[in-house]
């Protein structure tokens, strides 16, 4: 393995900067060539590859973002796009290819794969929605986010004896609107993962006020309503709410320490994965440790929510 080539695929995520520099630093110190693709798999089919050496990903560790930039790419999803990607990637005597992204970026990574060519992924995103590692880059981060924002709005709905409806973002994953509602305190949760029934929110606001409550927060994850939509169902059951989205904040910013670790960590193992001669997998951590885990794990099994919060939001809601 002579030359090695990096993108950052999907939606941002705090951390990919540090993911970079960490495949960067790692390929330069073992001696292997590593190159930059600007804007995910528009840029690999365009072959707008760029020459990275260890000065060019200085202080970029805690910047939001990903100074390669990204795409979600619908010509990347044809044969002709596919195979054109190999051919750049051959006509670059590119080797291995690092691939930082989310779900919709492996099943690109694995039709590389597929073609013959040596692919790692990297779970880079917020939504912490990737089966085979227990955390992505940049959930921490997102996470952070949302718990502060959680802070100043509980501060409003207290000093006001509101109802507060944050919406997070989660297209089909629960994992930010839980753990927000778990660390921010908040009274009820919706998330995509179970089954909602405005009748069950309106007994908890009861009992809420019942047992001397004055505010109550409730979180909901993009992919169950929109927080103006859950605000007009709980119009028509009599109850007046306020609302605030979250939105894209969720995915700017440094990241915590936690993502910037991570992101190093898995960038780093990435390249000693190629180097090793492994294709077809992804950077996971599991019990704290590195694990190179299948692609397929990714569509074949699917990220559990873990059930101890779902109850916590029950329980400590009394
Ligand atoms: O990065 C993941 C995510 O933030 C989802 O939670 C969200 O639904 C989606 O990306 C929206 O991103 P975009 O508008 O860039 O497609």
């Amino acid at each position: 393995m002579k030359r090695i080539a990096v993108l950052t695929s999907g939606g941002d995520a705090p951390g990919m900067n540090a993911a970079i520099r960490a495949v960067v630093r790692c390929s330069a110190y073992h001696g292997v060539e590593i190159y930059g693709i600007e804007q995910g798999f528009e840029g690999l089919m365009d072959g707008n590859f760029r020459p990275m050496d260890a000065r060019s990903v200085g202080a970029i560790i805690q910047r939001g973002g990903t100074i390669l930039r990204t795409a979600r790419s619908t010509r990347f999803m044809t044969k002709e796009g596919q195979e054109r990607a190999v051919y750049q990637l051959k006509a670059n005597g590119i080797d291995g290819l690092v691939i930082i992204g989310g779900d919709g970026s492996f099943h690109g990574a694995w039709n590389l794969h597929e073609a013959g060519v040596h692919v790692v992924g990297v779970p880079g995103t917020i939504d912490n929605d990737i089966a085979g590692t227990e955390m992505t880059i940049g959930f921490d981060t997102a996470l952070n986010t949302a718990l502060e924002a959680v802070g100043r709005l509980r501060d409003t709905a207290s000093s006001h004896d509101r109802i507060f409806i944050v919406e997070v973002m989660g297209r089909h994953s629960g994992s930010i609107a839980l753990s927000t509602a778990v660390g921010g305190g908040a009274e009820y949760v919706l998330i995509p993962e179970m089954a909602f029934d405005i009748k069950d929110l309106c007994r908890k606001l009861r009992s809420a006020r019942a047992n001397g409550k004055s505010y109550s927060l409730i979180i909901v994850a993009e992919g169950v309503m929109s927080g103006e939509e859950l605000k007009k169902q709980l119009a028509d059951q009599g109850y007046e709410a306020k609302v605030t989205v979250l939105g894209y904040i969720q995915r700017g910013g440094s990241p915590s320490s936690y993502d910037a670790t991570l992101a190093s960590r898995m960038g780093a193992f990435s390249v000693e994965c190629l180097l090793a001669g492994q294709s077809g997998v992804m950077t996971g951590i599991q019990n704290g440790r590195m694990k190179a885990e299948p692609l397929t794990t990714v569509w074949e099994k699917q990220k559990q929510l873990n059930p101890e919060l779902i109850d916590l939001v029950e329980k400590l809601s009394i």
